[in-house]
This record gives C-alpha cells, structure tokens and sequence, in this order.
C-alpha cells in the first residue's frame, strides 16, 4: 500500500523542503518510486514558458520535483502558488482569490494517482496553517489521513514549539510518526569561533536529549550543516518509516 508522508516543522524556514528533499533522495536510492506535493507555496519567481503564458516558479516545488522519480509537472507538484512571500491566504487575498480546500485535495488526489510507493508531502509554515474562513492547512492532512513527520529546528524557544506542533498533531486525530532534529543553522556557527562553537553544539546536544525524552515518537535523523542533499540523505533511519 502507498505511504503518504506529511512533513511539518516547528515554523518556516525550519526546514521542510531540505528534509523533505532528503527523505525523497534516500527513498529514490533505496529503488521506491517517490512522488511529491507542495500544494501551496508563497514567494513565488514569475517566469514566461514558450507559449508566453506567465507561471508562478517556487523553489521549494523545484527543488521537490529534482529529487522524485515520477516525471510529475511542477503544475502538478505545486498547484497553488503566489508570488508575494507573504502568508498564503493573506497574498490570495490580495490578489482576490480564495485557498480552496478541495483543490488542495484534487490535486493530491493527482499526485497519490501516479503509482508511487510513497508521497511526500510539504507543509507551508507551521501545522496550523490558516487557508482563511476557519480553515487550516491541518484539515486537508486530517481528510487525507496523512502520517506525519515533524521538522524541529533546534534553537532557543524549539522545546515549546516543538511540544505544541506535537500535541495539536495528535489532538487533530493524526498519527505524527517521527521527528527530526535540524541543527543546520546551529552548526553553521562553527564558523566563527571555537568557543561560539562548543557553547552552540553542548546547546544543540541538550535540545536534542530534552526532546527525545518529551516526544513519544522515534527520532529519523539528526542533521547537521551539510548541503550536499546526497550526503545528508543517509543521516535518515528509513527502517523506521517504511
Ligand atoms: N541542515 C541543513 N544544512 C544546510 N542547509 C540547511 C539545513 N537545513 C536547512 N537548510 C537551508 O536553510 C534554508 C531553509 O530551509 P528550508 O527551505 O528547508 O525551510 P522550510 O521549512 O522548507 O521553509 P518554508 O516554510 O519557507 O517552506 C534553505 O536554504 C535550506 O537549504
Ligand atoms: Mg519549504
């Protein structure tokens, strides 16, 4: 049967696309075939295609649809996009348009269609993504009953956020079935001195201890500055999700 992955992080930038790019890659390598779906993404380039009509390009669909083995158009992998980098409902407003929940689902549907072992499936923002009129991004992974995966950031104020995003996960009645420890951004510090360095790891080190004791879901992988997304890949525990 298809697994169908939703990854969520403790905020933006948290991690999502890299993660998700990773988890694609080392599925590719392990011969499953991998679909993808951004369904919404903000901040969107504006290109013009050979036929001259305008496209909205988002990297992080880009970057998606480069680490599948599904040959799936980037209308497919990100149907909704706006060009703003703004919160998504609040630039579809802006431009007049509304997010509708049942095109998020179609366009699902399309992807889970291709005949892929697994679909990844990346998030914008945090869990409780507001599409406007009392709807959330969390209602489409709740109709579609998703697993998810969730990408904690580790940094000041990431226990709280990370507790949080679990416990509305399990409250919304979804199975959230690992967690990923991104130090990327701590790790990147070593760059400037020795002792910013020690003082940043022994920081990350007690995060990663203090939330493997809160959260009762196994940890996949720890991931440190590294952006060869080959590399990073095998830092992921694939046995424990497939
Ligand atoms: N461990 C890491 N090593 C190197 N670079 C990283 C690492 N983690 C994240 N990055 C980089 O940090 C930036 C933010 O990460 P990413 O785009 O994955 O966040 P996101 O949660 O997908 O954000 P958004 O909410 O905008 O979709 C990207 O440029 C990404 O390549
Ligand atoms: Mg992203």
């Amino acid at each position: 049967m298809q697994k169908q992955f939703f990854i969520t992080a403790t905020d933006t930038d948290a991690g999502k696309t890299y993660f998700a790019c990773l988890l694609t890659r080392a599925l590719v390598l392990a011969k499953y075939k991998v679909a993808v779906y951004k369904p919404i993404a903000a901040g969107c380039e504006e290109k013009t295609d050979h036929q001259g009509n305008k496209m909205l390009i988002n990297q992080d669909a880009l970057l998606l649809q480069q680490s599948a083995n599904c040959q799936q158009p980037l209308t497919q992998v990100n149907p909704i996009a706006f060009k703003a980098p703004i919160a998504p409902h609040i630039a579809a407003k802006k431009c007049q348009e509304n997010i509708s929940l049942k095109q998020i689902e179609q366009g699902f549907k399309l992807v889970a269609q291709q005949q892929s072992d697994v679909v990844i499936c990346e998030g914008a923002g945090g869990w409780r993504l507001p599409l406007g009129e009392q709807l959330f991004l969390s209602d489409f992974v709740k109709h579609t009953e998703q697993q998810v995966i969730l990408v904690v950031n580790i940094k000041l104020g990431c226990l709280n956020h990370a507790l949080l995003t679990y416990e509305s996960i399990i409250n919304d009645g979804l199975d959230c079935v690992g967690w990923v420890a991104n130090y990327g951004e701590a790790d990147k510090i070593k760059q400037t001195t020795d002792d910013d360095k020690q003082l940043s790891l022994s920081y990350v080190d007690d995060n990663i201890s203090e939330l493997t004791e809160l959260l009762p879901i196994p940890l996949l992988a720890k991931l440190p500055y590294q952006q060869d997304f080959t590399v990073a890949a095998k830092q992921i525990d694939l046995s424990l999700l497939i």
